[in-house]
């Protein structure tokens, strides 16, 4: 049985800050990403006042995609890609922010990526905003809290969408909005929005004020990108984690339903341009003083997304408190249990399959648009072999796992899939500890947690598994 359409998307992902390197290259200026350090396993990337001597910053050399990028292409095409999901950073076209004028450095650095990639068949696949978003809008503007950074966001996609019209077809807005929905952190807080909560600040009603922006900036932008190119195919990038609760015990469930809410509003908004009753009338009973204009809801309305694109790691399950408010408010530090029934990885990521299954499945049911898998893939600590080799059994083995659940939301319940790009597939900088050694690539860079390494490309054994994958369509896994 043939069961992924014929023009399927076989791709791979990746993210500008976290591969580019070339930090200061073709008057790049700093982004959030630049101003974190390296953490670790279990421990937390510091975000520094500005770039301080003395520092890790492991984004800025990435893994030197900037100066290698082409003979990378010429790889990418032999495992077999015809598409390639990276992000445009911010900071390379308007390297403040705020300028009036891009920088046509920056352009010109894209034109000849996605020159190259064209050139092998390959399809770039476009992120604008990868937690990367320029420093300067953190410091003048206070990140997007501030409404102000609408406007710097749609200049910038206006600009890349006029410039890279006849080569880029599939855009994505935000990558993983709502992350942010884990706000208690500063992490997710600052990659997703650039904004750092001051003491005495409500987190929560910040969080609601900047996503708002975001969903605004995120609709303004599909508007205008089907205005330059109707072709154009524009989606939203949430991060998916299906929650499932801990026990039939109702109250599991419905806390399982309040924290599926809690994470998913984003892709309502994106997807169909309303608010949930739910988060209204949340948002009322909180007493929130939040700016969302009758103008705003209008705008929301007219630029919705035209697939969903997600990533998939992992599910997580969560249980009701013993005194839970009426609200059953979700917090994602203390209402999650482990799940038992799944295994996991080193980094505590649950291990489960088949929730891609059932997240294709939820999300067709909620949305009924196409869907795109724009990342994917297993974090692991890889070992060379006395020759210098990785056979790396266990990520295929994750992959395989995914790819058939995957196969079976599209043969078997009808899914309407576009593609798939697992992540990282070129090692890269881990987005969440700046470690390099958490490794998710078929394709080993030799560079290590303190920037020791050659920067030499290697392939792994998953490598030669996704070419045949992909050169049989996913018939053969
Ligand atoms: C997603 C991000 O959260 O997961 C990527 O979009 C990130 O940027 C990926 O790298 C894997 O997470 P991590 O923390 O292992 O790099």
């Amino acid at each position: 049985m043939s069961q992924l359409r014929k023009d399927f998307l076989w791709g791979g992902a990746v993210a500008a800050h976290q591969l580019e390197g070339g930090w200061q290259a073709g008057g790049k200026g700093v982004s959030v990403a630049d101003v974190m350090t390296a953490g670790a396993n279990g421990v937390e990337r510091r975000i520094t006042d500005g770039v301080k001597p003395g520092e890790n910053y492991p984004n800025h050399e990435g893994i030197d995609f900037y100066h290698q990028y082409k003979s990378d292409v010429d790889l990418f095409a032999e495992l077999g890609l015809n598409c390639f999901r990276t992000s445009i950073a911010w900071t390379r076209i308007y390297p403040n922010g705020d300028e009036a004028e891009p920088n046509e450095a920056g352009l010109k650095f894209y034109d000849d990526l996605f020159d190259a990639l064209l050139a092998k068949g390959i399809q770039p696949v476009i992120t604008l905003s990868h937690f990367e978003m320029p420093y300067h809008l953190v410091k003048e503007y206070g990140g997007w809290r501030n409404r102000k950074v609408i406007q710097f966001f749609v200049n910038f996609a206006t600009t890349v969408f006029e410039r890279y019209k006849d080569k880029v077809k599939y855009w994505m807005t935000f990558n993983e909005i709502n992350n942010q929905a884990e706000y208690s952190g500063s992490f997710a807080l600052f990659t997703n929005s650039g904004v750092k909560v001051a003491p005495g600040e409500n987190a929560e009603a910040v969080m609601y004020q900047a996503a708002h922006y975001e969903c605004v900036a995120s609709a303004l932008a599909v508007q205008i990108g089907h205005q330059i190119n109707p072709d154009f195919q524009i989606g939203a990038m949430i991060a998916m984690v299906p929650l499932y609760p801990a026990s039939p015990d109702p109250r599991d469930v419905f806390k399982a339903e309040r924290a599926m809410q809690a994470r998913y509003w984003f892709a309502e908004v994106q997807a169909t341009g309303y608010y949930p009753a739910w988060l209204t009338k949340y948002q009322e009973n909180a007493g929130f003083d939040l700016d969302i204009t009758l103008e705003d809801r209008d705008v929301l309305q007219s630029g919705k997304v035209d697939y969903i694109g997600f990533s998939y790691y992992m599910s997580n399950t969560v249980h009701a408190k013993k005194n839970e408010p009426d609200s059953f408010k979700y917090e994602e530090s203390v209402d999650q249990v482990r799940n038992e029934t799944v295994p996991i990885s080193e980094w505590g990521w649950q291990i489960d399959p088949m929730g891609l299954r059932y997240a294709m499945n939820w999300f067709t049911d909620c949305f009924r648009l196409r869907l795109f898998i724009v990342e994917n893939g297993f974090g692991a600590v890889d070992k060379l072999d006395a020759n210098g080799h990785i056979h790396d059994d266990y990520r295929i083995s994750y992959l395989r796992d995914h790819i058939e659940q995957m196969k079976l939301a599209v043969a078997v319940d009808g899914v309407d899939l576009m593609g798939y790009t697992p992540w990282g597939f070129i090692d890269l900088v881990s987005a969440g500890t700046g470690q390099m050694s958490k490794r998710y690539g078929m394709i080993y860079v030799d560079k290590d947690d303190d920037g020791n390494g050659t920067l030499a490309r290697s392939k792994k054994d998953s490598f030669y598994w996704f070419q045949h994958v992909i050169a049989t369509n996913g018939e053969d896994l």
